[in-house]
């Protein structure tokens, strides 16, 4: 019997996965047991790193190992410096991560994902980010820092001077937050990219080519658009209902999964509230009308504010420009887009379901001749 064919594959299990839960009807996510919001303001990204792929918390040895051999490969490779610097300077960060990603990952033979593969890759994403940024401002590139942790050598690299050490806390929540989340659409792609028993460089170049659509990692940045448009909070209520006339979404709100608020959502408004109260004051404002219009419109469907719309709020507050919103979610991702790989790869079957044929049914091609 052939199965059913479920738009957007919603509510079909598509892997078995140690790594996180997302649990929609209850709003918890859970990384491998431990529940987010007890890990997002006292872990580092570093931890969460080793958690998903040596399956437990670093002992303080452990750590110190693990962030001795990130901070020893943050440096680019050859060919990825050069593609760097062919790229024009107005390209969309998202591609240049995905090209100089997969310069850096060339390698003289295919070879299968490992742990290492995984802290090379990690490591390699803010240097990539950060070169780029220095040079479409013209400025020089600024060497890592095998001192500082992963969020502070990001902004230390992007701006050229170590960030306040409440901006790099920011920073760190923000990426132990996005780290994983089930089967999203990314994880999903990297992982039927490792059931063909590919490396981890081109999993991870998929994955970011799946990130970047506003569906997923690309929303940040239009929540930021979205509310540049409104402007103030009395115009909230006009513009919203006029871009719902245009069947416009509001950026930032609904998800596949979550019914209930989302748990990273509830920690980024808090940060946002701290860090950012300009951006707040409006937010808040368009969060209000726009969960009181989806209501309106859907009672019976409930959709809530997602992890993308005080992620901008927080972003801007650490400095990053807006174009950089999807690209530092990718820096957080790849942990959990490599342990998954590495997951898939361990026990894996090739990824390969079905489709519906729906085209015409057989026919006898006319000779050109004849088809006028
Ligand atoms: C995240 C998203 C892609 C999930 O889509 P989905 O699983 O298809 O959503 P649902 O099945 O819950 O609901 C679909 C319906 O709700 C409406 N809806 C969902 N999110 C909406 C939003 N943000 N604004 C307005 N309407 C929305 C859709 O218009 C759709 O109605 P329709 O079928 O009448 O067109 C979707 O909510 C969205 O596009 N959100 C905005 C972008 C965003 O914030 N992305 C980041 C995700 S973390």
């Amino acid at each position: 019997m052939p199965a059913e064919y479920v738009p957007g594959l919603e509510g079909i299990v598509a892997a078995q996965t140690e790594i996180s839960l997302v649990d929609g009807a209850n709003g918890q996510l859970v990384y491998r047991g431990y529940v987010i919001a007890d890990l997002a303001e006292d872990i580092s990204f570093e931890e969460v790193a080793h958690l998903f792929w040596y399956g437990s918390l670093p002992s303080r040895a452990q750590l110190d190992g693990l962030a001795a051999q990130l901070s020893s490969v943050r440096t680019l490779t050859p060919p990825a410096m050069t593609a760097l610097d062919a790229l024009p300077t107005n390209s969309d960060p998202m591609d240049v991560l995905r090209s100089v990603l997969s310069m850096q990952g060339v390698l003289p033979h295919l070879q299968k994902p490992t742990i290492e593969h995984a802290i090379h890759a990690t490591a390699a994403l803010p240097t990539i980010l950060a070169a780029f940024h220095r040079r479409r401002k013209g400025l020089d590139r600024v060497k890592p820092r095998p001192d500082l942790g992963h969020a502070a050598n990001y902004l230390y690299m992007l701006n050229g001077e170590e960030a306040k050490p409440e901006l790099v806390r920011a920073l760190n929540t923000y990426l132990v937050l996005l780290a994983d989340h089930g089967m999203n659409a990314s994880t999903f792609t990297a992982r039927v990219i490792a059931s063909t028993d590919s490396d981890l460089i081109s999993c991870l170049v998929g994955a970011i080519g799946a990130l970047k659509g506003p569906a997923h990692g690309g929303a940040p940045s239009a929540v930021m658009d979205q509310l540049e448009q409104i402007g103030t909070a009395e115009n909230a209520e006009p513009w919203m209902r006029e871009a719902r006339k245009r069947k416009e979404r509001f950026m930032g709100f609904g998800h596949r999964v979550y019914r209930t608020y989302d748990p990273r959502a509830k920690i980024l408004k808090a940060m946002c509230q701290r860090l950012n109260p300009k951006f707040y004051d409006l937010a808040s404002k368009v969060e209000e009308t726009a969960l009181a219009i989806l209501h309106e419109e859907h009672p019976e469907r409930p959709q809530a504010t997602n992890v993308e719309f005080y992620s901008a709020g927080v972003l801007q507050a650490i400095g990053l420009p807006k174009d950089f919103f999807p690209p530092t979610f990718a820096v957080s991702r790849v942990a959990g887009w490599s342990a998954h790989v590495l997951e898939q790869a361990g026990h894996n079957r090739l990824i390969r379901p079905q489709s519906e044929y729906v085209g015409p049914q057989p026919r006898k091609p006319v000779p050109l001749a004849e088809r006028g």
